[in-house]
């Protein structure tokens, strides 16, 4: 049986891109998995390295919890916890940092941009840089490795840190006489999500927190048709025909159903006014995401319920994690 895990660090209630671009995807998929076991987990201790504030940190867990909750995660499929509750990944994180070369965390992309930029400001490359962001890939190679993972779905900013993941655990496996038919850690693989379309922001760029064109996932009705109403577009008349590349339609296809789809693609033939679309949008999208904003309304005003399912979460996590933490322990000779 096949295990599949992922992490998703606590940035707060995402946009509408985060949710067709990843968490709509990785729902789909462990909805999808047939005898597999799968774990999704709140990577909270990932987030330390620039949530400062115990405020800010409760608000994001539980932001982020409640979110995957309205957004169906399957909690009978799949094991869903607070990396913070499973201390058996930290107890690995140290074990491991033993075997990582510094070497492969000076190769690693975000450590690496982070040094880069502080170079190009003309500062010391360091200031930036505390020990939890440099070592961020050994305490994710523990998340992982802790529960004998084959494969983590990831987007492509994440792949080199699965990849580092593999060479920490073959360094394990040899230096402490792992063989390959008794491998004392199981080596991953990274499952790259395929590319699902760019989502378009308000002013037709990617939907991005950093560019501030994103439209709330769970915005209220009026705030929604705020949003939508101000999604830009140009001065064509109404009367004119309208590109189908065009972001406003690119965002009805998603909400919409396809003989939806059908009609609207007749209506940009042959003439359309924007306000006319827009309406439009705004009722198919607030159509779909009433009934998750109602959940993630109820689960925020209920989170005795979400601390509840956590908790039975990170006991089989727990559970889990104990016994590869057995192995390791042996090999290493603490047990
Ligand atoms: N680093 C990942 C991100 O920023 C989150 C993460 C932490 C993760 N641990 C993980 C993802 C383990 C997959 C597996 O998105």
């Amino acid at each position: 049986m096949k295990t599949i895990l992922t992490g998703v660090k606590p940035t707060g209630v995402p946009h509408i891109g985060n949710y067709f671009g990843a968490i709509k995807p990785a729902i789909d998929s462990t909805n999808e998995l047939r005898g597999a076991k799968s774990y999704l987990f709140i990577a909270d201790y990932h987030a330390l390295t620039t949530v400062k504030s115990a405020a800010e940190m409760n608000q994001y867990v539980r932001e982020i919890a409640c979110t995957w909750l309205a957004c169906g995660l399957d909690i009978k499929k799949t094991v869903f916890y607070r990396q913070s509750d499973v201390p058996q990944i930290f107890e690995l994180s140290t074990i491991l940092t033993n075997v990582t070369p510094k070497g492969l965390m000076n190769r690693a992309h975000a450590y690496k941009a982070i040094v880069q930029a502080a170079i190009d400001r003309g500062v010391d490359p360091d200031v930036d840089v505390n020990m939890g962001l440099f070592t961020y890939p050994i305490l994710m190679s523990a998340d992982i490795l802790a529960f004998d993972t084959d494969l983590v779905p990831v987007g492509r900013d994440q792949q080199q840190h699965v990849e580092i993941t593999v060479d920490i655990a073959k360094a394990f496996n040899a230096v402490y006489g792992g063989s390959d038919d008794k491998k004392i850690l199981t080596i991953p693989q990274p499952k790259i999500e395929k590319s699902v379309a760019t989502i378009p922001g308000l002013d037709g760029r990617k939907m991005s927190k950093s560019y501030g064109n994103q439209i709330p996932l769970f915005a209220n009705s009026n705030d929604l048709k705020k949003c939508i109403m101000r999604i830009t577009t140009d001065s064509t008349a109404p009367t004119d025909p309208k590109p189908t590349d065009h972001p406003l339609f690119e965002m009805y296809k998603l909400f919409a159903n396809p003989s939806e789809i059908e009609f609207m693609t007749n209506k940009f033939a042959n003439g359309v006014g924007w306000g006319d679309v827009k309406t439009e949008l705004f009722r198919v999208a607030d159509r779909t995401i009433t009934p998750m904003r109602e959940r993630f309304e109820y689960y925020m005003n209920n989170y005795e319920l979400v601390e509840k399912i956590l908790a039975d979460g990170a006991k089989s996590a727990r559970k889990k994690a104990t016994e590869t933490l057995s192995r390791v322990r042996l090999a290493i000779g603490a047990l």
